[in-house]
């Protein structure tokens, strides 16, 4: 079956271009090879957008996205607009994007890859299987609760608040249960409920969904000792829920774990079209350099041809071939290892090019598609 899909790309600023490249790239191969047709339109986002229109989100480009079948975001941020004020900067147009599109649950999974197992901070016997999906609330939180300055006997206060209502934390928590049931049956739910009123609401939603999901095994921990236990003894995780701002900090430190920030990628489900990012941001000190490692990337590509478009077996052609090349020893510089042999962004992604077309003309012998 072929398919016809509208992609908005959404490169923004810093590596986000670059590694975007690597995003268009498998998708370009995948329509050339198995016949379908992506119509690819690029927007801006972010610094970019501001530099042009004054707007991190201009309204073209919000529309567009709500136009089509899927969206890849690079990333969004830099040096540059730092002193934009809050409600202006390139991060707010991001957040403008996910909450304009209605997505609130954001997917983070963080898996080793085989051939990188060297390259992780921790020892192989403490890795274990390292294989967690994050799902982290994406709408609410304190992300988007109410915030402000205010001036008090002469001295300055800011303040954000944490607030989720019970419906924001069923539908995410409804989502990671599905989750759970298609993979080893057990979640932990992150909160700070000790000290927190909205964590104790969302443990006890939480607990409510978990009722009609009687074959799950649900556990909840705190949030600071999940951040212990992440690095302590990865794999007793599986699936991990939590909240919008937990998750953003949580994502971060698993990605240590399998060696780069570079290797993750992520979608984002909600009430309209979907959207695909690596979960790093634009790495302004690598920027423009050929430095940047595509895989986060590459692979929020498969996870685009895989949940959007239920192309498995073209993501399986991608994700395989990028195993060979990494097999075959070519790293980008953020994991490269004694012993290989290191190669920039675009080096990369002509490697991954070649390999997904051997894997195409000799996928017998490859075991892949059969
Ligand atoms: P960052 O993720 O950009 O970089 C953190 C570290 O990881 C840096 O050392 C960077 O060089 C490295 N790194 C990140 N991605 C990499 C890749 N693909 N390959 C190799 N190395 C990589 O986080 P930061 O430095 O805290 O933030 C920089 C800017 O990006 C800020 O403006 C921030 O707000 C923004 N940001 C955007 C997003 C997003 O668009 N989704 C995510 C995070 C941060
Ligand atoms: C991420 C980023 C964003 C977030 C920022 C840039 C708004 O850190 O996608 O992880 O905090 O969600
Ligand atoms: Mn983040």
């Amino acid at each position: 079956m072929k398919v016809k899909k509208k992609v908005v790309f959404l490169p923004g600023d810093g590596i986000g271009p670059e590694v975007a490249r690597a995003a268009r790239a498998v998708l370009h191969e995948c329509a050339r090879e198995f016949g379908h047709q992506f119509e690819i339109v690029d927007l801006p986002v972010g610094g970019v957008a501001i530099d042009k229109s004054g707007n991190p989100l201009p309204d073209e480009t919000l529309d567009a996205c709500r136009k089509a079948d899927a969206i890849f975001l690079g990333a969004v941020g830099g040096p540059k607009w730092d002193s934009v004020p809050l409600t202006k900067r390139p991060e707010t147009g991001l957040l403008a994007l996910r909450k304009g599109l209605g997505l609130f649950v954001n997917l983070r999974p963080v898996k080793l890859l085989d051939a990188l197992r060297g390259i992780s901070p921790l020892r192989p016997e403490r890795l274990g299987d390292l294989d967690i999906d994050i799902v982290r609330e994406l709408a609410g939180g304190m992300y988007f609760g109410e915030r402000g300055n205010v001036v008090e006997g002469g001295s300055e206060r800011a303040f954000d608040t944490e607030s989720y209502s019970t419906p924001e934390i069923e539908r995410v928590a409804t989502f990671a249960f599905h989750r759970a049931e298609h993979r080893s049956r057990r979640l932990c739910s992150v909160d700070k409920a000790n000290v927190l009123a909205s964590s104790q609401l969302w443990r006890r939603t939480v607990n409510s969904i978990g009722s009609v999901f009687p074959a799950i095994k649900l556990e909840h921990m705190y949030v600071d000792n999940a951040a212990m236990q992440l690095t302590l003894r990865p794999a007793q995780f599986d699936v991990l829920l939590t909240t919008n701002m937990f998750g953003d900090i949580l994502s971060d430190a698993a990605a240590a774990l399998v060696g780069s920030i570079g290797l993750i990628p992520s979608a984002s489900f909600g009430t309209s079209a979907p959207l695909f990012e690596p979960i790093h941001g634009s790495a302004p000190a690598i920027a423009g350099k050929d430095m940047a490692n595509p895989i986060g990337s590459i692979l929020s590509a498969t996870m685009m041809l895989r949940e959007a478009f239920g192309l498995g077996l073209e993501a399986d052609w991608v994700e395989q071939s990028l195993g060979r090349v990494l097999a075959a020893g070519f790293r980008t510089p953020d994991i490269s290892e004694p012993g290989t042999n290191t190669v920039g962004t675009a080096g990369f992604l002509e490697l991954l090019n070649l390999e997904m077309q051997r894997t195409f003309e000799h996928a017998e012998k490859y075991g892949w598609g059969v």
